[in-house]
């Protein structure tokens, strides 16, 4: 099959004058070579495209694929992570992951706690911000937590994201509302552990690739932040949660955001216990990070005892089971 490969790499960006920061979510080259190795060990023939606009002119030209694997995260707006999804929706041609209605409400932190919420899942108490003047009207009891309403990969969050008091409340939304120029998330602080639970497949057929803990040792209030998430060697802990009733409740809270929000074919819910030790969603990762080395959904998978080539196999093949339901329905 021929596969084209949708993303945005790190480096066009910067070569454009972005920061460390603006790309840190984007793609190295590895990332893309690892995807390419796998999908032709699968016996796919990959066909790399690039963003929006290399996707746009090459549709324009008249390219084609039987399939795009699409982890293009996009750079600006609340519709960045939609974009290619709805080209190709467009253009009817099949793609993996989410469609765009999922991409945009889970890039969204707080309309997607709304709709967890409205689904009966755990997910903690949470304002949004739209100015720093309103977070004196909170009626959340301390601690709480911070962070901006729409990024990933850490993005926003550092040690001053728990706050204490009324005057780091004003003082750290202040600041994210001003740097991140969007709404601020203000959540009720989970004190538990934490765990990141891996997805592959869609609806019914959704099933747990791995429960990571996520533990960082000699921190009692230490958060998974984009420091930490790009220097994790030897600072986090992983280990697979042993079965129990814990785990029992950490995938059921992921599985049940996964199926009710409509994720496809792939990526992580990341969950942590509140203080009274009940598993909580706090947002879902329908691009997750493909890296074959670094990236929490493939680690998870290797402590599984899977490897890269049949994760990537299980995402192509849940894809391709939805697109060849659509046709022989259309018939
Ligand atoms: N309500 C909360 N209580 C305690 N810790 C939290 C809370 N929300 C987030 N965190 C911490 O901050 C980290 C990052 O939060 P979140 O997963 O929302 O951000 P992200 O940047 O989208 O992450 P990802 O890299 O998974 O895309 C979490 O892994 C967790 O350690
Ligand atoms: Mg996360």
């Amino acid at each position: 099959m021929r596969i084209g490969l949708t993303y945005d790499m790190r480096e066009e960006y910067l070569a454009l004058g972005y920061t460390e920061e603006e790309v840190v979510e984007l793609d190295k080259p590895e990332t893309i070579e690892g995807l390419e190795a796998a999908l032709a060990a699968l016996g796919h023939q990959p066909v790399r495209i690039g963003n929006h606009r290399a996707l746009a002119a090459a549709l324009l030209a008249g390219e084609r694929w039987d399939l795009v694997f699409n982890i293009a995260e996009g750079m600006h707006g609340l519709g960045r992570e939609s974009l290619v999804p709805a080209m190709l929706d467009a253009w009817k041609i099949p793609y993996t992951f989410s469609d765009p209605m999922v991409l945009a409400i889970s890039l969204h932190k707080g309309m997607c706690k709304r709709v967890v919420q409205q689904l009966g899942v755990p997910t903690a108490p949470f304002a949004v911000l739209d100015r720093s003047e309103d977070a004196a009207g909170l009626a959340l009891p301390f601690p709480l937590f911070l962070k901006p309403v729409a990024e990933g990969t850490g993005k926003g969050i550092d040690d001053r994201s728990v706050v204490r008091d009324p005057e780091a409340l004003a003082a750290v939304s202040a600041d994210l509302l001003a740097r991140f120029e969007q709404q601020v998330l203000v959540e009720t602080f989970l004190p538990g552990r934490e765990f990141t639970v891996g997805i592959v497949g869609t609806g019914a057929k959704a099933r747990i690739a791995g429960v990571m803990e996520v533990h960082i040792p000699g921190d009692e209030d230490a958060v998974y932040s984009m420091e930490t998430k790009e220097n994790y060697v030897g600072v986090v802990h992983y280990g697979l949660l042993e079965a129990g009733p814990l785990r029992e409740d950490v995938e059921g809270v992921a599985l049940a955001a996964w199926r009710g929000l409509g994720c496809r074919d792939g990526g992580r819910v990341d969950v942590r216990l509140d203080a009274a030790g009940r598993a909580n969603f706090i947002e879902v990762n329908p691009l997750a990070g493909l890296n074959h080395v670094h990236s929490d959904l493939p680690i998870m998978t290797y402590m599984a005892g899977g490897d890269f080539t049949d994760l990537i196999g299980a995402i192509v093949a849940s894809a391709l089971e939805r697109t060849d339901a659509r046709r022989s329905s259309s018939r």
